[in-house]
C-alpha cells in the first residue's frame, strides 16, 4: 500500500494543492480531480495527442506522465485559452474559420501542441505546423484545415503585429 504524494502546482494560473496516489496518471488528476475534462483520453498510449496539456511550456501527453511529477511545474490545458467570458482565443477562431474540427475529440490537444510551438517559434512555416500536427491522430478533418488555420492564425498575428 503506497502513501499519498503531497503536490503543488499552478494549473491554468491557479495555484493546486493535492494529495495523489503515487501511479495516478497526470491526466487522471487533471480531468478527474481537477474537472478540467477538455484535455481528453484517447489511446492512453503516448499516441494518439488527445491528452496533450502545455507543461512548463513544453507539449506533454498526460497519459504518460504521473500526477506525482507535476510536482513544482505549471500546467496550461485548453481551459486556459478562452477569456473568462468565453470568447474563444485567437488560434481557436481560426480553427472555427477554416472547419479545423468536426467532432473536436483531436481539437484540445492539437491547440494545446500549437501553442507550445508558436511559444516557441511565432512564425512556424507550413513544414514545422505539419510536424507538429503529425504527432496527432485526428479522424474527421483530413488534417488539412488545421494546418491552414494555425498557418492563417500566424499570418494574422503577424498583420497585427506589424501595424
Ligand atoms: S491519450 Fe495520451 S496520447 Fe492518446
Ligand atoms: S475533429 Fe474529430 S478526431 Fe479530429
Amino acid at each position: 500500500m503506497h502513501d499519498k504524494v503531497a503536490i503543488q502546482l499552478e494549473v491554468n494560473d491557479r495555484k493546486v494543492s493535492a494529495d495523489v496516489s503515487p501511479r495516478m496518471l497526470a491526466v487522471d488528476f487533471i480531468r478527474g480531480d481537477l474537472g478540467l475534462t477538455g484535455t481528453h483520453v484517447g489511446c492512453e498510449h503516448g499516441i494518439c495527442g488527445a491528452c496533450t496539456a502545455v507543461v512548463d511550456g513544453v507539449a506533454v501527453r498526460t497519459c504518460l506522465e504521473f500526477a506525482a511529477r507535476l510536482d513544482g511545474r505549471c500546467v496550461r490545458t485548453v481551459e486556459s485559452l478562452a477569456a473568462a467570458d468565453g470568447r474563444l482565443s485567437g488560434l481557436q477562431q481560426s480553427f472555427r474559420k477554416h472547419h479545423a474540427l468536426q467532432c473536436g475529440f483531436c481539437t484540445p490537444g492539437i491547440l494545446m501542441s500549437a501553442m507550445a510551438l508558436l511559444a516557441e517559434n511565432p512564425n512556424p512555416d507550413a513544414e514545422e505546423i505539419r510536424d507538429v500536427v503529425s504527432g496527432h491522430i485526428c479522424r474527421c478533418t483530413g488534417y488539412v484545415p488545421i494546418i491552414e488555420a494555425i498557418l492563417d492564425y500566424v499570418k494574422q498575428a503577424g498583420d497585427d503585429h506589424g501595424a
